[in-house]
């Protein structure tokens, strides 16, 4: 086999500068780059773990041949990931005779700052709204800025600046609209099909040339750290200290980041949607087919975090309380593993076998998830519980998939739960219960007693073990009250669930 051709440099664009670093951890983030190595310190460190929105960049690349700018929080994301982009700081807002830019007088004189610790972030995620929507809508900008959190000034005066932004200047004759060509290709040169390779041994920082440098490299090294969007693993880094190295870095590559509809797949549609995939544009595609998606896609992370997670690391990563995994399994999603050249398909309900260990092999990555369109008069729904509304883990979700027979019985159901056992896990004992049976609040009240055999749940600091009995039980009873047009009785008690 041909050795891959490798470049030893990372190249991006800061504001206006071309940057290339030879040098770099694995490490590293952009956070302390920017702060310590270029003092670019208008970008804030806040919480370091991508919840306050403090250290909010704009982070431009391409994207089937067009540029776009999305929010990124800079504490938790690594300088690996951002070889072939254009990295926009607060500091380029400043204008030619040193003027505020349109979002940061409106801010200004709405009252948008107090202590101003905030500011810099709430500018950039606004400023990365505005090129989107020049004109946006309340919800909108509630949208935009849920990853960005204000301590003293209060929201009120913040959206009212959101919507005078326009009044200040006109999105399209921005500095970065009007050097939209101009970096689009720049950005192209620096694509050159290289692997880049970054330092020795162990302390390698590798991003490939492809997903097949990708595969080769993985089987090659089953113990690097694979890094899509790092809203995980970058806390790994910032709050525990981890030491992650070597690292292959996978949220650039493009083989990655495929959404496809197969129209003519077996008896219905299935949706693939490539590992890499942001959040931000699988919930785009998945939601205009599967609309019931959208409320949950709203309230996974923040904006920043939904511009860099991947459903692909939600899935590899394990967690019993990732949001995808639900919703997936009860649409029945299938899996494709890739190690080297070789590829297997698996039922994603599969991939999770007990806590912390998942169906991978050593060297095998995530390639895809397919998932099937429900068919017209199905039901399909999904219900996140958490304790606040915007930006929080979930303490109990779950999601139903539901076809009723023309007599009203349950021909198929499909339950799957996070947060009530050790893996994203279905509802066996319960479904059971309800198939065959007519689809009425009593079969749905009988079929409450099955919980306790499919979950134990845990206590933990977002919920206890009977809050979430509870809770799951209480999904259901919402789910017929949906499907039914009756409203749930509030019939079910704490002794019930425990
Ligand atoms: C502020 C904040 C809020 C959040 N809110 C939510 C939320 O509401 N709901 C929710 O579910 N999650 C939430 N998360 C968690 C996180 O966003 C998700 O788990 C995300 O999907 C992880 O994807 P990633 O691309 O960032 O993965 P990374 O951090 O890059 O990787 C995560 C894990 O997956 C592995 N991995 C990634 N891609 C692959 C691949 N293709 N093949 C094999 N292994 C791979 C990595 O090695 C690592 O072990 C939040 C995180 C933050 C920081
Ligand atoms: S410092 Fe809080 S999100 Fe980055
Ligand atoms: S102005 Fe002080 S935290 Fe927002």
């Amino acid at each position: 086999m041909a050795k891959p051709k490798i470049r030893s440099e990372l190249r991006f664009l800061l504001n206006g500068e071309d940057v290339a670093l030879a040098d770099v951890a694995p490490d590293a983030t952009l956070l302390d780059f920017l702060r310590l190595s270029r003092s670019l310190r208008g970008t804030k460190e806040g919480c370091a773990e991508g919840d306050c929105g403090a250290c909010t960049v704009l982070v431009g690349r391409l994207s089937g041949g067009k540029l776009v700018y999305e929010s990124v929080n800079a504490c938790i994301r690594f300088l690996g990931s951002l070889d072939g982009t254009h990295v926009v700081t607060v500091e380029h807002l400043r204008g030619e005779s040193g003027q505020l830019h349109p979002v940061q007088q409106a801010m200004v004189d709405f009252h948008g700052s107090q202590c101003g610790f905030c500011t810099p972030g709430f500018v950039m995620s606004l400023y990365a709204l505005w090129m989107k929507s020049p004109d946006p809508s309340n919800a909108e900008i509630e949208k935009a800025l849920q990853g960005n959190l204000c301590r003293c000034t209060g929201y009120e005066a913040i959206v009212r600046a959101a919507h005078a932004i326009s009044s200040y200047g006109k999105a399209a004759k921005d500095p970065l609209a009007v050097e939209r060509k101009a970096v689009t290709a720049r950005l192209e040169q620096l694509r050159d099909g290289l692997r880049v390779e970054i330092g020795a041994g162990r302390q390698r920082l590798i991003v490939p040339a492809d997903v097949a440098d990708f595969a080769r490299l993985l089987e090659a090294e089953p113990a690097a750290t694979v890094v899509a969007g790092s809203t995980d693993v970058g806390l790994w880094v910032t709050k525990h200290m981890r030491d992650i190295s070597p690292v292959i870095f996978i949220g650039g590559l493009d083989g990655l980041k495929t959404i496809s509809e197969d129209k003519d797949a077996g008896d219905g549609k299935i949706i693939s949607i490539g590992a890499g995939v942001t959040y931000t544009e699988a919930f785009a595609a998945l939601a205009k087919r599967i609309p019931a998606f959208g409320p949950l896609f709203d309230r996974i992370g923040g904006e920043q975090v939904r511009n860099m997670g991947t459903i692909g690391g939600n899935i590899a990563n394990g967690s019993p309380i990732g949001d995808t995994p639900p919703p997936l399994i009860a649409l029945g999603a299938m899996l494709t593993l890739r190690k080297g050249k070789a590829r297997r398909t698996i039922p994603l309900e599969d991939f999770f076998i007990a806590y912390g260990r998942q169906d991978r092999q050593p060297g095998e990555f995530v390639e895809a998830v397919h998932v099937p369109v429900p068919d017209e008069g199905t039901h399909f729904a999904v219900h996140k519980v958490t304790k606040r509304r915007d930006e929080d883990i979930t303490a109990v979700l779950g999601a139903f998939h539901l076809t009723l027979a023309q007599d009203g019985t349950v021909a198929d159901v499909c339950i799957a739960y996070g947060g009530m056992a050790a893996t994203p896990k279905r509802a066996y004992a319960v479904e059971k219960a309800l198939i065959g049976q007519p689809w009425t609040e009593a079969t749905v009240m009988a079929a409450m007693d099955r919980y306790a055999e499919d979950f134990a749940p845990l206590t933990d600091m977002r919920a206890s073990a009977e809050y979430r009995a509870m809770a799951a039980r209480n999904l259901l009873l919402r789910f017929h009250a949906e499907t039914s047009g009756t409203r749930a009785p509030l019939t079910v008690t704490r002794e019930k669930a425990a």
